[in-house]
Order: structure tokens, then C-alpha cells, then sequence
């Protein structure tokens, strides 16, 4: 039977203590790896280390800090003695009128995401090439990040950065045995997510009308995906940017408006009197 195994793998995960950096925690540990996660709450990222047991440790660090940063990952290595892979999921986000945004509020999301995953990424880049180690960078972005979204312009920014840090790492340690991927999931309910982004019952059923599969994305399958690619069975795979979305992301495309008639049967017959039309004005003279 083919299995992800992360047995002996040490794994570090940003913003690991709640919402889907939690949840990929979880997962990882099912599949055998030790995970140190990290936040700027003590007291978040130490709850949800006991609460999935011995193989996960908490760090307090900001990754918008270089300093931070530095002196989490040497603390992590020196705990754990190895580090493979680190999956930059920390960020923050909010839903905002672009002309309204202060200069402040604009780099409070991209210092968090942007900065923080070239911080988190530098480290351990560079810390695997000096000591001759393949290395794993997997970063959580979303699917906005090539048509840019409106109402969350920091975020689309910063995110849209992260997926350019991603493919050029890919290439550039490609030879050091370094690979780089991203994920970008669609919706999947959270606590941190949906208290900033989603104003309302009467919005979240808007939404979920758009959404082609008719439902929100679950935490397990996020996990699988991202242990999947951590994990020994994906070697080959790097460069990628990884949608997990229910095709969410396809909803612009030019005839898709019409999934929105939901009697598929009337939808057909519509086709069948068009194709037959078609057929006589091809016949008549
Ligand atoms: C406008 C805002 C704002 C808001 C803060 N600011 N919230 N402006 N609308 N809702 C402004 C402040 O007024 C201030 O500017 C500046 O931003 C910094 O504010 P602070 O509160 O000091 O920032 P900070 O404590 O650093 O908090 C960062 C944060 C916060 C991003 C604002 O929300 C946070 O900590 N978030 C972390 C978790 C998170 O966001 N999770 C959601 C990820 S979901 P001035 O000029 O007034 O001083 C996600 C999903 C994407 O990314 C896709 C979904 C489908
Ligand atoms: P979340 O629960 O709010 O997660 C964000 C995490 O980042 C928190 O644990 C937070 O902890 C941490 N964080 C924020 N700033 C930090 C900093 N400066 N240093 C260290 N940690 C920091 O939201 P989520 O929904 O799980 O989002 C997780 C990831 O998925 C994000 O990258 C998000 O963009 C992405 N995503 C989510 C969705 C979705 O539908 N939920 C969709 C697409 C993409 P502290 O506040 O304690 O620091």
C-alpha cells in the first residue's frame, strides 16, 4: 500500500498554532514527523503543541523579524538536531477599500507574509546549502495571486510576491537539492480567516453559491496535499503552485455563468434548440 511517511522528518511550520497551519501540523504528525510551529502568541502556539502531543514543539517568534527568526530556527536545530522542510503559512489579512488603506496597514500584511516567508526561507536556504542538505520550502499562498483580488490589496500584493520568491528559489537551488512549491488553497472555514473576511451569514451564502463543488474546502484534505509534497514521494515536484480549490479560482472563465441555471435539463434543451437552429440557417439558401 502507498503511504505518506514523514517518519524522521523535522518540519517547521509558521502560524502553526491555529487555524489550517494547525490543522497541516496535525497531519504531519499522522504521517510520523516531528513539527516545531511558531506564532507571536505564547500562549496559542503552547495550547495546540499539547494538544496534538510529544512530536510538536512551540516557539514564540515574529516572523516579520529577522532577529526572530534567526534565533527560532537555531533553537529549533538545536532541539531537534536536523531541520527539513519549512512551510510558510503565517500571514494576515483583512478585507479593505484600497483608497482607505494607510501606508501602515498596507505593510503590516506584507511585512508578515512577504517578509516573513524570504526571512524564514533565507535562513533555511542557507543553512542547507553551507551544510550540504537537501532542504523543502513549501509556501501557502492563494488563488488570487495572478489576477490579483480586490478589497484585500495587501494581501494580493504580498501573496503574488511569495509565488515570485517561490518560483525563483525553485530554479536557483534546484541544484543544491533544495526544492520550493506552493499551495494555494480556495476557502476553508477558519477562525482567523473567515473573523476578518467573510462579513455575514448572508454573505458566506452568497458565497458558497459561487463555489462550483458547493462546498468549503476541508482541513484533512489540505493536509494530505501538503504532507504528500513534503514527503519522499514527490522529489520531482518543485516549481509547482498547487491549487486545492473545488475550481473555486475558474469562476471568471467566459461561459462558466451558465453552471449558475441549476436544471441542468433546461440548460440542455437551450443547447439542443440552439444547435438545431443553427443547423437551418446553415441549411437555408
Ligand atoms: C484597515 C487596518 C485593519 C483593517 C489593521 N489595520 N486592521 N486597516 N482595515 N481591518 C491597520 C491599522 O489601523 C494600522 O494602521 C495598521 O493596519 C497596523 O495595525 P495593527 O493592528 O498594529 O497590526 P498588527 O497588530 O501587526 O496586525 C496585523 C493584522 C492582523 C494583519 C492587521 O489582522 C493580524 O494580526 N492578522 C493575523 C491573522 C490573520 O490575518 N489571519 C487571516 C489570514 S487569512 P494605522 O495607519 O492606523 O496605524 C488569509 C486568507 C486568504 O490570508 C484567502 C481567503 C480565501
Ligand atoms: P489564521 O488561523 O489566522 O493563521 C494565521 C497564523 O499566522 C496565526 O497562527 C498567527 O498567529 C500567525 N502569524 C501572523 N502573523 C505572524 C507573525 N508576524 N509571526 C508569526 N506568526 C504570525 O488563518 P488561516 O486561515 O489558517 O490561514 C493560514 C494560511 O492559509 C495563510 O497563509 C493564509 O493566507 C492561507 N489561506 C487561507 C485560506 C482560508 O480560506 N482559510 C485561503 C487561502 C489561503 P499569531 O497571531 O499568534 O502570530
Amino acid at each position: 500500500m502507498l503511504k505518506i511517511d514523514l517518519t524522521g522528518k523535522v518540519i517547521v511550520v509558521t502560524g502553526g498554532g491555529t487555524g489550517l497551519g494547525r490543522s497541516m501540523t496535525e497531519s504531519f504528525v499522522q504521517c510520523g514527523a516531528q513539527v516545531a510551529i511558531c506564532g507571536r502568541r505564547t500562549q496559542v502556539v503552547e495550547e495546540t503543541a499539547r494538544a496534538l502531543g510529544p512530536a510538536v514543539r512551540a516557539y514564540t517568534c515574529d516572523v516579520r523579524s529577522w532577529e526572530s527568526v534567526d534565533a527560532f530556527l537555531s533553537q529549533v536545530v538545536q532541539d531537534f538536531g536536523k531541520l527539513d522542510a519549512v512551510v510558510n503559512n503565517a500571514a494576515g489579512n483583512f478585507l479593505a477599500a484600497s483608497e482607505t488603506l494607510s501606508p501602515r496597514a498596507f505593510r503590516a500584511v506584507v511585512e508578515i507574509v512577504l517578509m516573513g516567508t524570504f526571512h524564514v526561507s533565507r535562513w533555511a536556504g542557507a543553512y542547507w546549502i553551507e551544510k550540504r542538505l537537501p532542504g523543502h520550502i513549501l509556501n501557502i499562498v492563494t488563488t488570487y495571486t495572478d489576477t490579483g483580488c480586490a478589497f484585500v490589496l495587501p494581501s494580493a500584493a504580498a501573496k503574488a510576491g511569495v509565488q515570485a520568491l517561490t518560483l525563483s528559489l525553485a530554479y536557483e537551488w534546484a541544484p543544491y537539492g533544495i526544492r520550493a512549491n506552493a499551495i494555494a488553497p480556495g476557502p476553508f472555514p477558519t477562525e482567523g480567516a473567515w473573523s476578518r473576511l467573510m462579513p455575514g451569514k448572508d454573505f458566506e451564502e452568497m458565497y458558497l453559491k459561487r463555489l462550483p463543488t458547493g462546498r468549503y474546502g476541508n482541513h484533512a484534505e489540505l493536509g494530505a496535499l501538503a504532507a504528500f509534497l513534503l514527503s519522499d514521494l514527490a522529489p520531482y515536484i518543485t516549481g509547482a503552485v498547487i491549487p486545492i480549490d473545488g475550481a473555486e479560482r475558474l469562476q471568471g472563465a467566459m461561459f462558466n455563468y451558465l453552471a449558475q441555471i441549476s436544471d441542468r435539463e433546461s440548460l440542455k434543451n437551450i443547447f439542443e434548440s440552439m444547435r438545431q437552429a443553427a443547423k437551418a440557417a446553415q441549411q437555408s439558401p
